[in-house]
């Protein structure tokens, strides 16, 4: 799936974070619950990789619990790596967050030393709901005016607790493909940069297997096993009279419906990886982007003066 994102302040905010890491002890990175393997930022992981992380699955509430057990434990099981699940419900995270900081790095801590964190994460996962519940404020998301001061915002937890807060960042190209979809469905990315009926029909075709009881109660439909992809989405938008005249569906709404439902957690708590799942994925999308560049080598090879010719 082609997606089409603009990186906006993708460069500044990359050049911003290198600079700024330098003098960090833990990086916050806010993950999507529902989909933390997609929501990872790879490039956040090339600029900050060597600092301590802890890894916040944001919008628990809407994901499925039993899977983010599984990702906190994949989480926890990596060095220098603590994880933990949040939501918006939580009314006082900064006692967890500051925890988890003191865990990861023991020496810091007191006026002399005081902790520094940088808090990143991708457009959409609920950065600024969770500043403004740490600040009590209720101040415009980092980022949304131009310029670079607002990479600069300095948020005090507490008197020995300084948290940076960096805009939502994506990356410039998705080189798993299933998580340029779960990116698509969960919001992440503008709705004018994909398609929704192909993001839709991608959504329902994972929904089939693990999650099909949620999907048949949610729109009343007959049991969907053996239904192809087309034949939900058209049975959903039968149940949800998205039609356009002579018993024929209107896809895009029906689409539209699909991805509105799953938002907004109205099938249930559902989570769209395991980190099983994602490391496959990410295997196949290495090996195909591999692939790809050794293509592109060969032809710039081919390219070059002598390029593709025996030597005599
Ligand atoms: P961002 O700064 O990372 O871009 O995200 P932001 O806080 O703006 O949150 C994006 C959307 O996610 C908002 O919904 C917000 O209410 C919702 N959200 C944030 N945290 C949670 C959470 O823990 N659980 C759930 N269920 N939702 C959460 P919105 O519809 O885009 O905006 P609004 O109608 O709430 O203003």
């Amino acid at each position: 799936m082609a997606i089409q994102w603009f990186p906006g302040h993708m460069h500044l905010t990359q050049k911003a974070i290198a600079e700024r890491v330098k003098d960090i002890d833990v990086v916050i990175e806010l993950l999507d619950a529902r989909l933390p393997g997609s929501s990872a930022n790879p490039m956040l992981a090339d600029l900050t990789g060597h600092k301590p992380g802890l890894k916040v699955l944001n919008k628990q509430d809407l994901a499925d619990p039993e899977r983010t057990a599984l990702w906190l434990a994949h989480y926890n099981a990596q060095p220098a790596t603590r994880a933990i699940g949040l939501d918006a419900s939580q009314t006082t995270p900064a006692r967890q967050l500051i925890d988890a900081c003191h865990q990861l790095s023991p020496l810091r801590g007191g006026m002399a030393k005081p902790m520094r964190v940088l808090i990143c994460g991708i457009p959409n996962v609920g950065k600024s709901t969770l500043i403004n519940t740490l600040t009590g404020t209720r101040k415009a998301k980092t980022g949304d005016e131009a310029g670079i001061t607002k990479l600069e915002q300095r948020i005090t937890l507490a008197d020995d607790f300084y948290l940076w807060d960096t805009p939502g960042m994506l990356w410039p190209r998705i080189i798993v493909a299933k998580s340029g979809y779960n990116l698509a469905a969960s919001g992440a990315i503008g709705r004018n940069a994909f398609d929704e009926e192909e993001v839709a029909l991608e959504l329902l075709n994972y929904l089939k297997g693990p999650y099909a009881g949620l999907v048949e109660a949610r729109f009343k439909l007959d049991p969907i096993e053996g239904f192809s992809d087309e034949e939900v989405l058209e049975a959903v938008g039968r149940k949800r009279g998205a039609l356009l005249g002579k018993g024929r569906v209107n896809l895009q709404k029906a689409a539209e419906v699909v991805m509105h439902e799953f938002r907004n957690g109205n099938m249930g708590r559902i989570t769209l990886e395991t980190p099983e799942e994602y490391a496959q994925w990410r295997a196949a999308g290495e090996l195909i982007d591999a692939e790809r560049r050794a293509k592109k080598e060969a032809r710039a090879q081919k390219r070059r003066p002598g390029g593709g010719r025996d030597p005599e």
